[in-house]
Protein backbone atom coordinates (compact mmCIF):
# COMPACT_ATOMS: atom_id res chain seq x y z
CA UNK A 1 0.00 0.00 0.00
CA UNK A 2 3.22 2.67 0.69
CA UNK A 3 4.86 4.70 -1.88
CA UNK A 4 8.31 4.46 -2.02
CA UNK A 5 7.67 7.88 0.80
CA UNK A 6 5.69 6.31 2.39
CA UNK A 7 7.18 3.32 2.94
CA UNK A 8 10.34 5.83 4.44
CA UNK A 9 8.14 7.55 6.49
CA UNK A 10 6.15 4.62 8.16
CA UNK A 11 9.71 2.17 8.79
CA UNK A 12 11.49 2.06 11.58
CA UNK A 13 14.65 4.81 12.04
CA UNK A 14 17.29 3.91 14.36
CA UNK A 15 16.26 7.19 16.20
CA UNK A 16 12.59 6.45 16.14
CA UNK A 17 13.41 2.81 17.89
CA UNK A 18 15.73 4.72 20.26
CA UNK A 19 12.97 7.54 21.32
CA UNK A 20 10.70 4.77 21.69
CA UNK A 21 12.36 2.60 23.48
CA UNK A 22 13.91 5.62 26.09
CA UNK A 23 9.47 6.30 26.41
CA UNK A 24 8.59 3.26 27.49
CA UNK A 25 11.63 2.68 29.63
CA UNK A 26 10.14 6.65 31.43
CA UNK A 27 6.80 5.18 31.24
CA UNK A 28 7.41 1.35 33.20
CA UNK A 29 9.97 3.07 35.47
CA UNK A 30 9.83 6.36 37.58
CA UNK A 31 13.05 6.25 39.00
CA UNK A 32 15.23 5.47 35.87
CA UNK A 33 17.66 8.22 35.60
CA UNK A 34 17.39 9.80 32.06
CA UNK A 35 20.65 11.16 30.77
CA UNK A 36 19.63 10.21 27.21
CA UNK A 37 17.22 12.38 25.14
CA UNK A 38 18.04 15.70 23.66
CA UNK A 39 15.48 17.76 26.19
CA UNK A 40 16.75 21.66 27.71
CA UNK A 41 16.55 22.32 31.71
CA UNK A 42 13.95 24.26 32.63
CA UNK A 43 15.80 26.94 33.95
CA UNK A 44 13.06 28.77 36.48
CA UNK A 45 13.93 32.24 35.78
CA UNK A 46 13.62 31.11 31.93
CA UNK A 47 10.15 29.59 32.44
CA UNK A 48 9.10 32.46 34.48
CA UNK A 49 9.93 34.88 31.81
CA UNK A 50 7.68 32.75 29.25
CA UNK A 51 4.73 32.34 31.62
CA UNK A 52 4.87 36.19 31.99
CA UNK A 53 4.71 36.74 28.22
CA UNK A 54 1.84 34.05 28.07
CA UNK A 55 -0.21 35.99 30.86
CA UNK A 56 0.35 39.22 29.22
CA UNK A 57 -0.50 37.58 25.94
CA UNK A 58 -3.87 36.27 27.37
CA UNK A 59 -4.27 39.84 28.62
CA UNK A 60 -4.01 42.09 25.43
CA UNK A 61 -7.06 39.82 24.17
CA UNK A 62 -7.06 42.08 20.30
CA UNK A 63 -3.90 40.92 20.13
CA UNK A 64 -4.06 37.36 21.19
CA UNK A 65 -7.03 37.10 18.64
CA UNK A 66 -4.86 38.10 15.95
CA UNK A 67 -2.67 35.64 16.59
CA UNK A 68 -4.42 32.62 17.28
CA UNK A 69 -7.29 33.61 14.13
CA UNK A 70 -4.94 34.27 11.72
CA UNK A 71 -2.25 32.37 9.16
CA UNK A 72 1.08 34.25 9.22
CA UNK A 73 2.82 34.48 5.71
CA UNK A 74 4.74 31.22 4.82
CA UNK A 75 7.84 32.75 5.67
CA UNK A 76 6.71 33.80 9.12
CA UNK A 77 5.45 36.73 10.85
CA UNK A 78 6.28 40.42 9.47
CA UNK A 79 7.01 41.64 12.61
CA UNK A 80 9.44 38.56 14.20
CA UNK A 81 11.35 38.49 10.65
CA UNK A 82 12.36 41.80 10.53
CA UNK A 83 13.49 41.71 14.17
CA UNK A 84 15.73 39.04 13.82
CA UNK A 85 17.23 40.30 10.62
CA UNK A 86 17.54 43.80 12.69
CA UNK A 87 19.33 41.87 15.66
CA UNK A 88 21.37 39.94 13.64
CA UNK A 89 22.67 43.21 11.37
CA UNK A 90 23.25 45.48 14.96
CA UNK A 91 25.20 42.27 16.38
CA UNK A 92 27.27 41.26 13.67
CA UNK A 93 26.80 44.01 11.18
CA UNK A 94 25.71 41.25 8.64
CA UNK A 95 24.01 42.84 5.62
CA UNK A 96 20.63 41.10 5.64
CA UNK A 97 16.93 42.08 5.69
CA UNK A 98 13.42 40.58 6.31
CA UNK A 99 14.45 38.79 2.83
CA UNK A 100 16.59 37.12 4.28
CA UNK A 101 14.70 35.39 7.27
CA UNK A 102 12.09 32.88 7.16
CA UNK A 103 10.20 30.83 10.66
CA UNK A 104 9.64 26.93 10.21
CA UNK A 105 8.09 24.84 12.31
CA UNK A 106 10.93 23.64 14.34
CA UNK A 107 14.84 23.77 12.46
CA UNK A 108 14.04 19.24 12.44
CA UNK A 109 11.42 20.49 10.06
CA UNK A 110 13.62 23.05 8.43
CA UNK A 111 16.66 20.57 7.62
CA UNK A 112 13.61 18.10 6.31
CA UNK A 113 13.11 20.58 3.56
CA UNK A 114 16.80 21.99 2.71
CA UNK A 115 18.26 18.59 2.89
CA UNK A 116 15.80 17.02 0.51
CA UNK A 117 15.78 20.25 -1.69
CA UNK A 118 19.57 20.22 -2.07
CA UNK A 119 20.13 16.55 -2.17
CA UNK A 120 18.91 13.75 -4.17
CA UNK A 121 17.99 12.97 -7.87
CA UNK A 122 18.40 16.44 -10.35
CA UNK A 123 17.62 17.58 -13.25
CA UNK A 124 20.40 16.75 -15.04
CA UNK A 125 20.09 12.81 -14.01
CA UNK A 126 22.99 13.06 -11.37
CA UNK A 127 22.09 11.78 -7.68
CA UNK A 128 23.04 14.78 -5.06
CA UNK A 129 24.62 14.19 -1.49
CA UNK A 130 24.80 15.93 1.49
CA UNK A 131 28.24 16.01 2.75
CA UNK A 132 29.16 16.03 6.52
CA UNK A 133 32.73 17.28 7.28
CA UNK A 134 32.72 15.56 11.15
CA UNK A 135 31.75 12.74 11.63
CA UNK A 136 29.86 11.81 14.44
CA UNK A 137 27.09 13.97 13.34
CA UNK A 138 23.07 14.84 14.33
CA UNK A 139 21.44 12.00 14.43
CA UNK A 140 18.25 13.72 13.52
CA UNK A 141 19.26 14.36 9.84
CA UNK A 142 20.50 10.53 9.25
CA UNK A 143 16.74 9.17 8.28
CA UNK A 144 15.61 12.82 6.49
CA UNK A 145 16.49 11.69 3.26
CA UNK A 146 14.25 10.84 0.50
CA UNK A 147 16.88 8.93 -1.37
CA UNK A 148 19.14 6.31 -0.52
CA UNK A 149 22.60 6.88 0.68
CA UNK A 150 21.72 10.79 1.10
CA UNK A 151 24.59 11.30 3.02
CA UNK A 152 28.57 11.04 3.24
CA UNK A 153 30.42 11.78 6.20
CA UNK A 154 34.84 12.10 7.14
CA UNK A 155 36.48 10.69 9.75
CA UNK A 156 38.03 13.80 11.90
CA UNK A 157 41.15 13.65 13.19
CA UNK A 158 41.31 13.29 16.66
CA UNK A 159 43.50 15.14 18.93
CA UNK A 160 44.18 13.30 22.52
CA UNK A 161 44.50 16.40 25.31
CA UNK A 162 45.64 14.98 28.53
CA UNK A 163 45.01 11.56 30.27
CA UNK A 164 41.03 11.59 29.71
CA UNK A 165 40.24 14.44 27.07
CA UNK A 166 40.10 14.33 23.12
CA UNK A 167 38.92 17.01 20.42
CA UNK A 168 37.25 16.08 16.44
CA UNK A 169 38.62 18.38 14.42
CA UNK A 170 37.81 18.48 10.41
CA UNK A 171 40.42 16.31 8.23
CA UNK A 172 40.92 19.09 5.87
CA UNK A 173 43.72 17.02 3.85
CA UNK A 174 41.48 14.19 3.07
CA UNK A 175 38.30 16.28 2.71
CA UNK A 176 37.24 16.55 -1.00
CA UNK A 177 34.07 17.88 -2.31
CA UNK A 178 33.09 16.00 -5.39
CA UNK A 179 30.91 16.85 -7.68
CA UNK A 180 28.36 14.74 -6.46
CA UNK A 181 28.02 16.75 -3.27
CA UNK A 182 25.17 19.33 -2.87
CA UNK A 183 25.70 20.92 0.65
CA UNK A 184 27.52 20.63 3.18
CA UNK A 185 26.49 20.17 6.36
CA UNK A 186 27.80 20.90 9.97
CA UNK A 187 26.14 21.78 13.47
CA UNK A 188 28.23 24.15 15.20
CA UNK A 189 27.61 22.96 18.29
CA UNK A 190 27.70 19.55 17.40
CA UNK A 191 24.68 17.09 18.42
CA UNK A 192 26.20 14.57 20.02
CA UNK A 193 29.73 15.92 20.88
CA UNK A 194 29.56 19.27 22.36
CA UNK A 195 32.58 20.02 19.86
CA UNK A 196 32.38 23.80 18.48
CA UNK A 197 34.29 24.13 15.28
CA UNK A 198 36.89 26.84 15.37
CA UNK A 199 36.03 29.77 13.32
CA UNK A 200 39.26 29.11 10.96
CA UNK A 201 37.65 25.43 10.10
CA UNK A 202 34.07 27.41 9.37
CA UNK A 203 35.94 29.91 6.99
CA UNK A 204 38.01 26.91 5.18
CA UNK A 205 34.96 24.92 4.96
CA UNK A 206 32.24 28.14 3.89
CA UNK A 207 36.21 29.19 0.97
CA UNK A 208 35.52 25.37 0.04
CA UNK A 209 32.04 25.36 -0.76
CA UNK A 210 31.72 28.70 -1.90
CA UNK A 211 34.34 27.82 -4.60
CA UNK A 212 32.43 24.82 -5.42
CA UNK A 213 29.41 27.32 -5.73
CA UNK A 214 27.32 24.83 -3.04
CA UNK A 215 25.65 25.84 0.02
CA UNK A 216 26.76 25.42 3.51
CA UNK A 217 24.26 24.82 5.93
CA UNK A 218 25.53 25.58 10.00
CA UNK A 219 23.19 24.18 12.57
CA UNK A 220 23.01 26.26 15.06
CA UNK A 221 20.47 25.11 17.43
CA UNK A 222 22.43 25.60 20.41
CA UNK A 223 24.44 28.46 19.58
CA UNK A 224 25.22 32.20 19.53
CA UNK A 225 23.17 34.59 20.31
CA UNK A 226 20.97 32.73 21.25
CA UNK A 227 20.24 30.61 23.07
CA UNK A 228 24.18 30.37 23.18
CA UNK A 229 24.85 27.34 25.34
CA UNK A 230 28.53 27.99 24.10
CA UNK A 231 31.56 28.30 26.30
CA UNK A 232 34.18 29.66 24.31
CA UNK A 233 34.64 32.74 22.19
CA UNK A 234 33.99 32.00 18.63
CA UNK A 235 32.03 34.18 16.38
CA UNK A 236 28.86 33.09 14.13
CA UNK A 237 29.33 33.16 10.22
CA UNK A 238 27.39 33.72 7.10
CA UNK A 239 27.46 34.74 3.79
CA UNK A 240 25.25 34.91 0.62
CA UNK A 241 25.79 30.83 0.18
CA UNK A 242 25.25 29.87 4.13
CA UNK A 243 22.07 28.74 5.58
CA UNK A 244 22.06 29.74 9.37
CA UNK A 245 19.62 27.71 10.74
CA UNK A 246 18.90 28.66 14.55
CA UNK A 247 15.83 27.51 17.19
CA UNK A 248 13.74 29.00 19.70
CA UNK A 249 14.08 25.38 21.38
CA UNK A 250 17.02 25.35 23.55
CA UNK A 251 15.59 28.77 24.85
CA UNK A 252 13.19 26.62 26.61
CA UNK A 253 10.71 26.62 24.16
CA UNK A 254 10.57 23.25 22.45
CA UNK A 255 6.98 22.84 22.51
CA UNK A 256 6.34 25.66 20.34
CA UNK A 257 8.46 24.01 17.40
CA UNK A 258 9.52 27.26 15.94
CA UNK A 259 13.06 27.26 13.84
CA UNK A 260 14.31 30.18 11.89
CA UNK A 261 16.49 30.01 9.00
CA UNK A 262 19.01 33.11 7.27
CA UNK A 263 19.76 32.49 4.30
CA UNK A 264 19.85 34.49 0.55
CA UNK A 265 16.77 35.72 -0.52
CA UNK A 266 16.77 32.40 -3.45
CA UNK A 267 17.03 30.18 -0.21
CA UNK A 268 14.26 31.94 1.57
CA UNK A 269 11.82 31.92 -1.34
CA UNK A 270 12.47 28.22 -1.29
CA UNK A 271 11.81 27.71 2.05
CA UNK A 272 8.69 30.21 2.30
CA UNK A 273 7.24 27.84 -0.68
CA UNK A 274 7.57 24.47 1.10
CA UNK A 275 6.23 25.51 3.86
CA UNK A 276 3.41 27.02 2.42
CA UNK A 277 3.09 22.98 0.33
CA UNK A 278 3.89 21.44 3.63
CA UNK A 279 2.00 23.56 6.38
CA UNK A 280 0.71 26.81 4.89
CA UNK A 281 2.45 28.60 7.47
CA UNK A 282 4.46 28.23 10.73
CA UNK A 283 2.88 28.20 14.32
CA UNK A 284 3.15 31.78 15.52
CA UNK A 285 2.97 31.33 19.39
CA UNK A 286 6.80 31.02 19.66
CA UNK A 287 7.33 34.33 17.18
CA UNK A 288 4.48 36.10 19.43
CA UNK A 289 6.44 35.46 22.81
CA UNK A 290 9.41 36.37 21.59
CA UNK A 291 9.55 39.38 19.09
CA UNK A 292 9.35 42.17 21.49
CA UNK A 293 12.94 40.17 23.49
CA UNK A 294 14.55 40.18 20.25
CA UNK A 295 13.25 43.68 19.09
CA UNK A 296 14.86 44.82 22.28
CA UNK A 297 18.02 42.84 22.33
CA UNK A 298 16.54 40.94 25.34
CA UNK A 299 16.92 37.83 23.92
CA UNK A 300 20.98 38.22 23.67
CA UNK A 301 20.77 38.82 27.74
CA UNK A 302 18.94 36.52 28.70
CA UNK A 303 21.27 33.87 26.76
CA UNK A 304 24.11 35.43 28.07
CA UNK A 305 23.27 36.48 31.45
CA UNK A 306 20.86 33.24 32.37
CA UNK A 307 20.99 30.54 29.63
CA UNK A 308 24.82 30.07 28.97
CA UNK A 309 25.71 30.47 32.61
CA UNK A 310 23.12 28.06 34.13
CA UNK A 311 24.82 25.33 31.69
CA UNK A 312 28.32 26.15 31.99
CA UNK A 313 27.72 25.55 35.82
CA UNK A 314 26.04 22.13 35.10
CA UNK A 315 28.71 20.98 33.40
CA UNK A 316 31.56 21.85 35.32
CA UNK A 317 29.73 20.09 38.42
CA UNK A 318 29.15 17.04 35.55
CA UNK A 319 33.01 17.16 35.10
CA UNK A 320 33.41 17.34 38.61
CA UNK A 321 30.97 14.25 39.26
CA UNK A 322 33.13 12.52 36.27
CA UNK A 323 36.10 13.33 38.18
CA UNK A 324 35.43 12.24 41.76
CA UNK A 325 34.02 8.54 40.31
CA UNK A 326 35.28 7.62 36.78
CA UNK A 327 38.49 5.17 37.17
CA UNK A 328 41.32 6.91 36.21
CA UNK A 329 43.54 3.90 35.14
CA UNK A 330 40.88 2.95 31.95
CA UNK A 331 41.28 4.34 28.86
CA UNK A 332 38.42 6.33 28.99
CA UNK A 333 37.84 9.71 27.04
CA UNK A 334 35.70 12.93 27.33
CA UNK A 335 35.10 15.45 24.42
CA UNK A 336 36.03 18.80 25.37
CA UNK A 337 32.99 20.04 25.66
CA UNK A 338 32.42 23.65 24.13
CA UNK A 339 28.79 24.03 24.06
CA UNK A 340 25.68 21.89 23.78
CA UNK A 341 24.05 20.01 26.41
CA UNK A 342 26.00 16.46 26.24
CA UNK A 343 28.86 14.87 27.78
CA UNK A 344 30.62 12.72 24.64
CA UNK A 345 32.43 9.85 26.25
CA UNK A 346 34.74 7.18 24.41
CA UNK A 347 35.28 4.36 25.73
CA UNK A 348 38.37 3.05 24.19
CA UNK A 349 39.02 -0.89 23.41
CA UNK A 350 35.53 -1.78 25.58
CA UNK A 351 35.27 -5.26 25.31
CA UNK A 352 31.82 -4.71 24.47
CA UNK A 353 30.31 -2.43 21.84
CA UNK A 354 28.24 0.94 23.09
CA UNK A 355 24.89 -0.95 22.25
CA UNK A 356 25.85 -3.44 24.64
CA UNK A 357 26.74 -1.40 27.38
CA UNK A 358 23.99 1.24 26.64
CA UNK A 359 21.89 -2.37 27.59
CA UNK A 360 23.75 -2.93 30.76
CA UNK A 361 23.04 0.79 31.80
CA UNK A 362 19.36 0.59 31.13
CA UNK A 363 19.42 -2.63 33.67
CA UNK A 364 20.87 -0.20 35.96
CA UNK A 365 18.34 2.05 35.67
CA UNK A 366 20.68 4.67 33.65
CA UNK A 367 19.45 5.94 30.00
CA UNK A 368 21.79 7.39 27.75
CA UNK A 369 22.50 7.32 23.76
CA UNK A 370 24.57 4.61 22.19
CA UNK A 371 27.08 6.29 19.87
CA UNK A 372 27.19 4.33 16.85
CA UNK A 373 23.90 6.39 15.62
CA UNK A 374 25.73 9.43 15.26
CA UNK A 375 28.25 7.57 12.65
CA UNK A 376 25.93 7.52 9.92
CA UNK A 377 27.18 8.23 5.91
CA UNK A 378 30.82 6.81 6.85
CA UNK A 379 32.28 3.79 4.44
CA UNK A 380 34.21 1.57 5.84
CA UNK A 381 33.81 0.39 9.71
CA UNK A 382 35.60 2.04 12.16
CA UNK A 383 36.01 0.27 16.07
CA UNK A 384 35.47 3.75 17.16
CA UNK A 385 32.22 4.53 16.64
CA UNK A 386 30.87 1.30 18.83
CA UNK A 387 33.00 2.58 21.85
CA UNK A 388 30.96 6.02 22.13
CA UNK A 389 27.89 7.06 24.46
CA UNK A 390 26.10 10.20 24.74
CA UNK A 391 25.23 11.47 28.49
CA UNK A 392 22.88 14.69 28.84
CA UNK A 393 24.52 16.36 31.69
CA UNK A 394 21.78 18.85 31.48
CA UNK A 395 19.37 16.93 33.87
CA UNK A 396 18.92 18.13 37.48
CA UNK A 397 21.80 17.79 39.82
CA UNK A 398 20.77 14.52 41.58
CA UNK A 399 20.28 12.66 38.05
CA UNK A 400 23.29 13.96 36.35
CA UNK A 401 25.69 12.50 39.52
CA UNK A 402 23.81 9.36 40.44
CA UNK A 403 23.81 8.45 36.52
CA UNK A 404 27.46 9.03 35.62
CA UNK A 405 28.48 7.29 39.25
CA UNK A 406 26.97 4.04 38.30
CA UNK A 407 28.04 4.75 34.57
CA UNK A 408 31.41 4.72 36.36
CA UNK A 409 30.94 1.82 38.47
CA UNK A 410 29.70 -0.23 34.97
CA UNK A 411 33.04 0.67 33.31
CA UNK A 412 34.54 -0.58 35.73
CA UNK A 413 32.85 -4.11 35.73
CA UNK A 414 33.16 -4.08 31.73
CA UNK A 415 36.61 -3.30 31.83
CA UNK A 416 37.38 -6.05 34.32
C1 LIG B 1 21.87 19.92 16.28
C2 LIG B 1 20.38 19.98 16.31
N1 LIG B 1 19.74 20.51 15.27
C3 LIG B 1 18.40 20.60 15.24
C4 LIG B 1 17.63 20.14 16.28
C5 LIG B 1 16.16 20.23 16.18
O1 LIG B 1 15.64 21.19 17.05
P1 LIG B 1 14.17 21.72 16.96
O2 LIG B 1 13.46 20.92 15.90
O3 LIG B 1 13.59 21.53 18.30
O4 LIG B 1 14.26 23.17 16.53
C6 LIG B 1 18.24 19.57 17.40
C7 LIG B 1 17.44 19.06 18.52
O5 LIG B 1 17.88 18.57 19.51
C8 LIG B 1 19.66 19.49 17.41
O6 LIG B 1 20.30 18.93 18.45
Amino acid sequence: MWSEFGKRMASHSGIGELMDDLGRAMAGQADMLMLGGGNPAGIPAVQEVWRQDMAALLEDADRFDRIMCHYDTPQGNTRFLAAVAKLFRDQYGWEIGPENVAVTNSSQNAYFMLLNMLAGQCEDGSQKKILLPVAPEYIGYADQGLSDDMFVACKPVITEIGDHEFKYHVDFDNLVIGDDIGAVCVSRPTNPTGNVLTDEEVQRLAAMTKERGIPLLIDSAYGAPFPNIIFGDVTPFWDEHVILTLSLSKLGLPGTRTGVVIASEEVIKAVASANAIISLASGNIGQALVVSHMESGRILKLSREIVRPFYEKRLHQALGWVDESFDKSLPWRLHTCEGALFLWLWCRDMPIDSCEFYERLKKRGVLVVPGHYFFYGLGDDWPHRHECIRINYSQPEATVREGLRIIAEEMRTVYG
